[in-house]
């Protein structure tokens, strides 16, 4: 009895302290705690670090996975609020996460039975989803510790995060250096610069997973938020979720998202597809020529009015709808996240590219230089 009064006694002055001096960083579900992340992982110091712009939006990032932990945006009426699904201490990401926010690598997605062929080789990757590898196998870019560096750029404050992915990893080819810089810009954007070199010829192909809820990151489903995308074709995929090489047009199809339009109005749909994705999990295939900076979709919620624009330098994205989501992943200030209370847009190559000749290569040379750029642009109206 006694001791956990004394307990409080200590804590409550200390936790009084830290929220002063700005040790926890506020979200809509209470505060993510710095001192929760950090820990040595394998001799790696694993931090929480903190981005804030000069309009005061804030994310935190941690270098285990380069997980996007939280990320405050006004609403309507300026109102700051966490928009993305996560957990409060790095314990729970090391337990249990489906990739909530992480860096994904080395392939985004899936690669049929794990299986591709360079330069004359076969490689058998591990199975990590039904016969399939997914986001780069057992340990993948989400669940590795990123060296990090705080930077200030003219655009915002920024964190660069750098990985050196040893030949064989995963059992994928080559030494593969990488360079990830998320950047909050004062322009309201979480930009997302991604960099790899290699020393063999290997598959590339990476993404960011952030679970975004813009109406209260989670308490309640994203089914009212309006999707657009800018395409007119999607991947359609077998029963497992692999691409059949097919580009079907959207027009017709609750595929069809080149209008603003709920995502809970047609993801009940008989759709074959649907029912493949369990709702949406599938490749857009974006309209677009070239490899520049370029909006591909856009995210409204009507009650809080964010707004969220995508930007990308990639040829598609995987548009996934939470549909695994049970309730059993309790995240931030103990929310359980139900079915469908988050979605991913994850701009990326193809699925299962190093299998699918007519899909755009995924393939990078020595001496070349693997760049994407995706910035997520948050505004209301
Ligand atoms: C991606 C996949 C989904 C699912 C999620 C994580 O979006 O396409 O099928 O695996 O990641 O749960």
């Amino acid at each position: 009895m006694f001791t956990p009064r004394r307990g409080l006694v200590v804590v409550g002055p200390a936790l009084a302290l830290a929220i002063f001096f700005g040790g926890f960083v506020r979200t809509s579900s209470g505060q993510v705690n710095p001192e929760a992340f950090r820990r040595k992982i394998d001799g790696a110091q694993v931090e929480l670090y903190t981005l804030k712009n000069k309009n005061g939006l804030e994310a935190t990032i941690t270098n285990y996975g380069g997980i996007v932990v939280s990320l405050s945006v006004p609403d309507k009426n300026g109102k700051l609020g966490d928009v993305v699904l996560g957990y409060d201490t790095l314990n729970d990401y090391i337990g249990n996460t489906p990739y909530f926010g992480s860096l994904i690598g080395r392939y985004g997605n899936r690669i049929a039975k794990g299986r591709f062929t360079i330069s004359g080789v076969d490689y058998q990757l591990a199975q990590n989803n039904a016969e399939n590898s997914l986001h780069g196998g057992r340990k993948g870019f989400d669940k590795v510790v990123w060296q990090a560096e705080k930077l200030d750029t003219p655009e915002g404050p920024a964190l660069k995060l750098t990985y050196t992915s040893k030949d064989g990893e995963e059992n994928y080819p080559g030494t593969l250096g990488c360079e990830v810089i998320y950047t909050l810009t004062n322009n309201n954007e979480l930009k997302i610069q991604y960099a790899a070199e290699t020393d063999k010829p290997t598959f590339v192909n990476l993404t960011h997973h952030s679970y975004f809820n813009l109406k209260d990151a989670g308490a309640s489903d994203i089914l009212g938020h309006e999707l657009m995308i800018k395409s007119d074709k999607f991947t359609p995929v077998d029963k497992d979720l692999i691409p059949t090489g097919e580009l079907r047009p959207v027009a017709g199809t609750p595929f069809d998202f080149s209008k603003p339009t709920a995502i809970g109005a047609r993801v009940e749909s008989d759709d074959e597809q649907m029912k493949f994705g369990r709702g949406y999990d599938h490749n857009w295939v974006f309209n677009r020529q070239g490899k520049e900076l370029e909006l591909v979709a856009s995210l409204y919620e009507p009650t809080t009015g964010r707004f969220m624009e995508v930007l990308t330098t990639e040829p598609g994205m995987q548009f996934y709808c939470g549909n695994f989501l049970d309730g059993t992943n309790k995240g931030k200030g103990g929310t359980a996240y139900q079915h469908r209370t988050g979605l991913c847009l994850e701009t990326q190559h193809f699925p299962d590219s190093p299998n699918q000749p007519d899909f755009p290569t995924t393939e990078l040379q020595p001496g070349e230089k693997y760049t994407q750029t995706t910035v997520y642009r948050f505004s209301t109206k």
